[in-house]
């Protein structure tokens, strides 16, 4: 009979011995917390597609952040849902705007959770995409200085950081620049800097009632197959002057969450989008998989793959269970 000289079941043999080789964690530190906030008093509208989240009025959204910061969770990062759309997403960039009142009501009650605000358009114009239109397409340069103008119009409401979503390009140098001439040099800004056209924003879109009203995202946004792309567009967000980067979908992606933390020495964010959530829900929903089983090993798979840190819908319900 043979017999193995080398048995790697000696240190699988209780989850003691197990806890003392694990090789990566997963702590609530880690977490960023996606929040929708729209107008109104005492709103708190589950989306159906991703059930356990909510789109808030302000009053609910504070409270959800103090249980947020309770469990050990340190950031959020807030998207709004305007009172009117337009062609030229005026809401995202105005002072009054629901994210800049957002920030202000959170941060005035809870000084020390890092409030990020995601920096796009998607979710104010009228025709659902990313930057203005002419002609049928989404021009580039001339949207940059409206997204200046939002990332500045949300740190001076308050916003800890800023977090770029919308994929023109030259918008993280624009937006240092802009941050910069308005007394906010040390506002960091969390790049999406390798974000592809993925089917997996389906149920965001409901959520944030973004879904364009013509065409896709796939002149603006990544194309899927592409790998040293993703490492051309991490390379220029940096150039640019991003202090994080980050990856987008996470779980189709972990070969470029890795490649972007073995080629880069900034932090990693990956984001596990809301079709990753509503997958999960789902499945667990017909009882064809162990939901909380399936979420942590998500989670820690997107840890492994190298992300520092991990924009997740599942990041309360994931924090009760590592705090046990
Ligand atoms: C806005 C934005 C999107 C997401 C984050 N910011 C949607 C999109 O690009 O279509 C997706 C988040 C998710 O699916 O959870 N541009």
């Amino acid at each position: 009979m043979y017999e193995p000289l080398y048995r790697p079941r000696r240190l699988r043999s209780s989850e003691t011995v197990r806890r003392m080789v694990r090789e990566t964690t997963l702590s609530p530190d880690n977490f960023i917390y996606p929040l929708f906030v729209t107008h109104g008093r005492n709103v708190k509208k589950e989306i159906s597609s991703m059930p356990g989240n909510y789109q808030q009025s302000v009053d609910n959204l504070v409270k959800d952040c103090e249980e947020t910061f309770r469990l050990g969770i340190p950031a959020v990062i807030l998207f709004g849902i305007p009172e009117h759309k337009d062609e030229v997403g005026s809401e995202a960039y105005s002072d009054e705007g629901i994210v800049q009142h957002a920030i202000k009501a959170i941060k005035h009650k809870m000084p020390d959770l890092v409030v990020i605000t995601d920096v796009c358009l998607c979710e104010y114009t009228s025709h659902g995409h990313c930057g203005i239109i002419k002609h049928g397409v989404v021009q580039n340069d001339e949207t940059l200085d409206l997204l200046a103008r939002e990332a500045v119009s949300h740190a001076k409401a308050g916003a800890d950081m800023v977090a770029p979503s919308d994929m023109m390009d030259g918008r993280v140098g624009a937006i240092r620049e802009a941050l910069d001439q308005t007394g906010f040099s040390q506002t960091p800004i969390m790049a999406y800097a390798a974000k592809y056209a993925s089917g997996f924003y389906g149920p965001f879109r409901e959520a944030a009632e973004s879904t364009p009203q013509f065409g896709d995202r796939r002149s603006y946004q990544m194309d899927p197959p592409n790998r040293r792309e993703a490492i051309r567009e991490v390379t220029l967000d940096i150039e640019e002057g991003a202090d994080i980067v980050m990856v987008k979908p996470a779980l189709s992606y972990l070969d470029i969450i890795r490649e972007v933390k073995d080629n880069f020495n900034l932090p990693v964010a990956a984001y596990n989008v809301s079709g990753e959530y509503s997958m999960v829900k789902a499945g667990a929903k017909l009882g064809w998989i162990d939901g909380d089983r399936v979420m942590m090993e998500i989670l820690m798979s997107i840890r492994r793959a190298g992300a520092d840190m991990i924009l997740t819908y599942h990041a309360k319900e994931a924090a009760r269970l590592i705090n046990g």
